[in-house]
């Protein structure tokens, strides 16, 4: 398939798959395609706190883009096709699995907060958690058991899930540490690709600082969604700050702004 010639579709005459918080998903132009929309929506807390942050959407795009290209390069399978336009992207339709696979290489939030760690304690390994994806009971945390038990991924799966999420936080501790960014956690979310006979596992949804938590190395200034949901300000300068340093966001680029532009 030539993705190279992908058709314009009006976003009026686009059918809408899935609208998420901050995400929708739209019939993409080809069979098995979808196309992913950033939304500037802000949510915490199971949407209990919701906000607008101008510019948010078209950061994501980018910084997840810039990711998720690097990965699949390294020889990570995603979901990721390309970038379209400032807010979307050509994504491959998978069978999305309903968990939220977490990542932690020092202790923050809920880890911090559960077990009674100090926020910033390196922990003795990277720790691999398993959420179920249902807004209606928050998100509960779940062990392999009751993911098998359940059905909601195999054995199997689960092995390739968790060696999916080592190789993306390996792949991501360097890249951050290259641009003095600590990656303190992150949310991956992974689906089943169907090609022909066979199935893989592979990486999907997003990864950006709505995802991650990312410190700065020498203050440890927060460059990512705590800042929206500690009330901290800023968020858009930070998420900015980190397209800056990844070297995809040049210095003249404004994406608050983000209609028709005045050519002069
Ligand atoms: P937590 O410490 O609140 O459990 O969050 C762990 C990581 O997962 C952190 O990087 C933020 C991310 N995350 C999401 O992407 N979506 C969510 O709904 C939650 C709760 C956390
Ligand atoms: N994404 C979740 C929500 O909207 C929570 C979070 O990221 O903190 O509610």
């Amino acid at each position: 398939m030539d993705f190279n010639k992908t058709r314009y579709i009006p976003m009026s005459k686009r059918r809408r798959i899935y609208e998420g918080k901050a995400k929708v998903l739209y019939e993409g132009p080809e069979p098995g395609t979808l196309i992913q929309h950033f939304k500037d929506d802000a949510t915490a807390f199971n949407a209990q706190k919701h906000e607008v942050i101008d510019g948010k959407g078209v950061l994501n795009n980018r910084i997840s883009e810039y990711i998720f290209t690097n990965l699949n390069n390294i020889g990570v399978p995603t979901h990721f096709i390309k970038r379209l336009n400032m807010r979307e992207q050509l994504i491959r339709e998978v069978e999305i699995i309903p968990l939220e696979v977490v990542v932690r290489n020092i202790a923050a939030g809920s880890l911090a907060t559960r077990l009674g760690i100090e926020e910033g304690t390196t922990l003795p390994r990277s720790i691999i958690e398993f959420y179920y994806k249902n807004d209606a009971l928050g998100d509960p945390m779940v062990s392999e058991e009751h993911i098998t038990a359940f059905g909601w991924a195999n054995p199997q799966e689960i092995d390739d899930i968790m060696a999916l999420a080592i190789r993306v936080n390996d792949f991501m501790t360097g890249l951050f540490m290259g641009v003095g960014i600590r990656l303190v956690d992150f949310k991956i979310e992974t689906g089943r690709l169907y090609e022909g006979e066979t199935m893989r596992i592979v990486l999907a949804d997003e990864i950006s600082p709505d995802s991650c938590r990312l410190w700065d190395a020498k203050s440890n200034d927060k460059m990512d969604k705590d800042r929206f949901r500690k009330d901290m300000g800023g968020l858009v300068e930070a998420y900015t700050e980190v397209a800056r340093r990844l070297g995809i966001l040049m210095e003249s680029e404004n994406v608050v702004h983000t209609g028709p532009k005045l050519v002069v």
